[in-house]
């Protein structure tokens, strides 16, 4: 995978039908029941607590690539602020906010395509809903206060995490939840190996990424749970990426 995949033709075509895909013409028979479908809104349905979120709830989806995740943030906020660094993800994110769907093509076989759509489910009301190019490791400073952030497989993906994930406890109001999610794939050309925060060993003990994140952030949240939530990434039609993330749900003290 090049350093700009995520910018490259292929990457947003794989964004796309990750995160809008329908089931049928996605997976052979059987795949659809593992439950490894439409990881973004997983990341919502499964890990927030609706119940917690007070009136005009705020949400900030830090890595949202083109969108899903923060539409479904959409279903329980009423401000939704979704950053990626690749301009190509937001202008495509910005697009299905503004029309609810776009055209695009998937790859098949070689240089074959299909044409698809990604709709934005319909019942989601879009206008609180925006988008912005950012640095997750260098916010604006005037973001201001969240009562849900997500970051959904992003942590594994950035140069500095530990930078992301001391910038939090400013970002979320108290009792505010945390949902972090990452098959913590430590990567050299994305994160420098002295910045991983696990998936090494020190003294001959494995350094476990979950480990670090329980020591950076139970100062400042309490760890509600703890779940596996399985993705499956289209590459072509006869090839996927099959994830597991480990995902944490954490509340602000
Ligand atoms: C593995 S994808 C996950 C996207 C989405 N959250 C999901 O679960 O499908 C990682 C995303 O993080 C974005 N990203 C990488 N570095 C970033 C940074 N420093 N700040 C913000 N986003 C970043 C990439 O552009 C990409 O959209």
């Amino acid at each position: 995978m090049s350093e700009n995949y995520y910018d490259s033709e292929r990457g947003l075509s794989e964004y796309l039908l990750f995160h809008y895909g329908a089931p049928e013409p996605l997976l052979p028979p059987g795949w659809v029941e593992a439950g490894a479908l439409e990881f973004p809104a997983r990341c919502v349905s499964q890990c927030l607590e609706a119940g917690r979120l007070p009136a005009q709830a705020r949400a900030l989806d830090l890595g949202c690539a083109v969108g899903r995740g923060s539409f479904e943030l959409a279903r329980h906020c009423v401000e939704v602020i979704g950053i990626d660094f690749s301009k190509q993800f937001i202008d495509l994110a910005s697009r299905l906010r503004q029309c609810g769907s776009l055209r695009f093509r998937s790859f098949e076989e070689g240089e074959l395509t299909r044409a698809r759509r990604a709709v934005v489910p319909p019942e989601i009301d879009r206008r609180g809903v925006n988008f912005e190019v950012g640095d997750a490791t260098q916010l604006r400073a005037d973001l201001g206060k969240f009562d849900v952030v997500l970051a959904a497989n992003l942590i594994d993906r950035l140069d500095a995490p530990l930078k992301c994930l001391e910038r939090l406890p400013a970002l979320l109001s108290p009792g505010g939840q945390l949902i972090l999610a990452s098959p913590y794939t430590w990567l050299a050309n994305y994160t420098p190996r002295k910045n991983w925060l696990g998936g090494w060993t020190r003294g001959g003990q494995p350094v476990k990424t979950y480990d670090a994140l329980r020591r950076i952030l139970s100062p400042h949240f309490k760890l509600i749970r703890r779940l596996d939530l399985p993705f499956l990434l289209r590459e072509h039609a006869r090839k996927y990426q099959f994830g597991i993330s480990e995902t944490s749900v954490w509340v602000r003290r």
